[in-house]
């Protein structure tokens, strides 16, 4: 007997070399390949396009073409012809009676997909594919008769794949989707509705018009394009009805200004996982309005530097008016005074210095900033030409100390010389207008102004 050869059979079965060789000398998986091979034996006269980033179900769910589930051939009764998960999505809320949604994951199914009196089939297919390393994705084959009609279909259904159609974004449970009931709802709001006094509604209206025409001012100014409100008080006191009424407003412009809304930001895989997503689909679609509804649930420490870093770091967020709702706003403020730096291309005479300082107790340094930011804003914003403005525009460049302009001379005053100050004049309202904004909450919606 040959014990030799035997040993060196096991021996050779349990080499590593061999086994790490064997490993990756198998079949590699790829649902894509595999369903291509499939589709084009299955149906040889038609002609296949593999899709990617074209939604054609959600474009025939929008009304632009008829999607019918197909049973698939008798010799495959055996088989289902379709596998479909329905996920339960609970209600946002659980005040308001609502009973939450089904939502439903096609992992296969077979359709019969028909756009402008053409017929196609369509599969639907979540697989893996062994491209780099081993991905989900689910893929998307079109069946037609006719090359030219599939790519017009492929062309119009990629083009409102990538855009919005009566809906808006909604952020929720860690991702955007396109929410159509939302669009509908604040087509609906308007401002007659909300009761709120008359000169805050105005300014508040005024101050988002005016943000979303005023790229150039920010610019000469040297503040960065971006601004933020926050609406603060107890439940139901119209924070919502209010946010919803300027998302109207804005699409009522033209062009439109389009709102990213924020439910929420929880998600399985963290708020910051979140806060990075948001803000980049945010750049992309600036200038737009972010609205971040409940900015209570930014309570863990890290969750909120992680946004303050996203909303004043060095990120471009040019375009971006951020609003965010809050029945807390003592959790929020210690972040963001935190952010903020002072401004070295200020500066102004020490009087005025003693005097803003006077005035502003107890102001963070946030409050701080917004006032002279709020205060420059305003006095561009009624600027004449070659009047106020000129004053503007030396008041950021170091060392002048020619900045003021006089107003025209009328106002009562404590200090007659500091009310020939137009900064001082402006910065005083401001600085009323944010104290009246951290008074105790009353019931009344409060807006502050946080800058970003
Ligand atoms: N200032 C207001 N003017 C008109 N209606 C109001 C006002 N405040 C509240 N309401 C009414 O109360 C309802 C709830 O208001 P809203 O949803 O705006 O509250 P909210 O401040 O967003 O509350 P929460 O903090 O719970 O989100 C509104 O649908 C509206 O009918
Ligand atoms: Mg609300």
């Amino acid at each position: 007997m040959d014990h030799g050869s035997d040993t060196a059979a096991a021996v050779s079965s349990q080499n590593t070399t061999r086994r790490y060789f064997e490993h990756f000398s198998g079949k590699v998986s790829s649902t894509n390949t595999v369903l291509t091979a499939s589709l084009k034996a299955q149906y040889p006269h038609l002609r296949l396009s593999v899709l990617a980033g074209v939604d054609l179900l959600g474009f025939a769910d929008g009304g632009n073409a008829r999607c019918i589930s197909l049973d698939d051939d008798a010799t495959n009764a055996n088989l289902p012809s379709s596998v479909v998960t329905n996920t339960y999505l609970p209600p946002s809320r659980r005040a308001g009676g609502s009973s939450g949604a089904i939502a439903q994951n096609i992992h296969f199914g077979k359709f019969l997909y028909q756009w402008q009196d053409h017929d196609f089939i369509l599969y639907v297919a979540y697989g893996l594919d062994g491209d780099s390393g081993l991905s989900s994705n689910t893929f998307t084959y079109l069946l037609s008769s006719d090359e030219r009609t599939s790519e017009a279909l492929i062309l119009a259904a990629g083009s409102w794949t990538s855009s919005l159609h009566e809906e808006i974004w909604v952020f929720d449970g860690g991702y955007w989707s396109k929410n159509a009931a939302l669009y509908r709802s604040v087509m609906k709001s308007s401002w007659d509705a909300v009761v709120l006094d008359a000169n805050m509604k105005k300014d508040l209206i005024n101050d988002h018009l005016y943000f979303f025409q005023s790229r150039d001012t920010y610019q000469r100014l040297k503040v960065p394009w971006r601004r933020g409100i926050i609406y603060h008080g107890p439940p139901g006191n119209g924070k919502t009805i209010s946010i919803k009424a300027m998302m109207h407003t804005l699409y009522d412009l033209q062009p439109q200004v389009p709102t990213l809304y924020v439910r929420s930001l929880a998600s399985f895989m963290g708020p910051e996982r979140s806060i990075k997503d948001i803000f980049s689909k945010a750049r992309q679609s600036a200038p737009c309005y972010l609205v971040f509804e409940d900015l209570d649930s930014l309570v863990s420490d890290s969750a909120r530097s992680y946004f303050l870093n996203e909303v004043g770091g060095l990120k471009d967020n040019d375009g971006i008016f951020m609003i965010g709702s809050t029945n807390h706003l003592d959790r929020l403020d210690p972040g963001i005074s935190a952010k903020l730096k002072g401004n070295e291309d200020l500066s102004f005479p020490d009087k005025l210095c003693d005097a803003i300082a006077g005035i502003t107790d107890g102001f963070s340094f946030a409050y701080m900033q917004e006032a002279f930011v709020a205060a420059l804003l305003a006095i561009a914003r009624d600027e004449k030409p070659g009047g106020i403005v000129a004053a503007v525009d030396v008041l950021t460049v170091d060392g002048a100390d020619d900045w003021v302009e006089v107003l025209d001379g009328s106002t009562r005053a404590e200090d007659p010389e500091l009310d020939h100050l137009v900064l001082w004049v402006e910065i005083k309202k401001q600085i009323r207008i944010l104290r009246e904004g951290m008074g105790e909450d009353d019931g009344h919606v409060g807006a502050d102004l946080v800058s970003a």
